[in-house]
């Protein structure tokens, strides 16, 4: 299961996306270069990576999530240059194809966060695949138990709110 979920991110449109993020943020190079450059994108047609979904027509709620721990991140460990023109970005980003159902997703903050944590551009995909065994695994547990597909309708029924324990004090 855990094979089959890995293979699914192969390729730059999917697990490779994140890294892309980054080549375009440099690419780019500046704010005042942004407006220009998604211009040329909507003009010739092309993706610009770390936006647009299959299943979400608005913002992925996963990028709004990590919005939010990103800014808190980038609080207490400075901004860069990479994330005025990612703000900058999405914003015009959103302006010119918003209409169409592209916004961020979770692949366009990830990158950033990742690169701010220090982690090579190359573990990027690897990276995001370990935070997400957890999941992966409890979805095949609970979809043992129904054998239903549920994505993207799924509702989650377990405990909300639980406390944090941190590692050493749990049994
Ligand atoms: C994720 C993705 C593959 C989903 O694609 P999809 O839902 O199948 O969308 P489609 O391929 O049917 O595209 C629908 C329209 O939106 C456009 N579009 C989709 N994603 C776009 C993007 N990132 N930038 C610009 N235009 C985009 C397509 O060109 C198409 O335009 P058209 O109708 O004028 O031909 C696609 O949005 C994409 O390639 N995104 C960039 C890569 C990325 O960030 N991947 C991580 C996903 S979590």
């Amino acid at each position: 299961m855990v094979a089959s979920a890995v293979g699914t991110l192969a390729g730059p449109l999917h697990g490779g996306a994140n890294e892309e993020v980054l080549a375009v943020l440099q690419k780019i190079g500046s704010v005042e270069r942004v407006p220009e450059f998604v211009d040329d994108c909507v003009q010739n047609k092309c993706r610009i990576m770390g936006f647009g979904h299959r299943v979400y027509k608005v913002k992925d709620p996963r990028a709004i999530i990590l919005q939010r721990l990103a800014e808190e991140l980038f609080e207490e460990k400075g901004y860069d240059e990479y994330y005025d023109i990612a703000i900058a970005l999405e914003k015009v980003v959103e302006e010119r194809l918003g209409q169409k159902g592209i916004y961020a997703n979770v692949d366009f903050y990830s990158g950033l966060v990742y690169r701010k944590l220090g982690i090579p551009n190359d573990l990027f995909t690897s990276v995001f695949a370990i935070a997400r065994v957890a999941g992966w695994l409890a979805h095949w547990k609970e979809q043992l138990e129904i054998n239903r597909i549920f994505r993207p309708t799924q509702i989650y029924t377990g405990p909300h709110n639980c406390p944090y324990i941190p590692l050493h004090e749990r049994l």
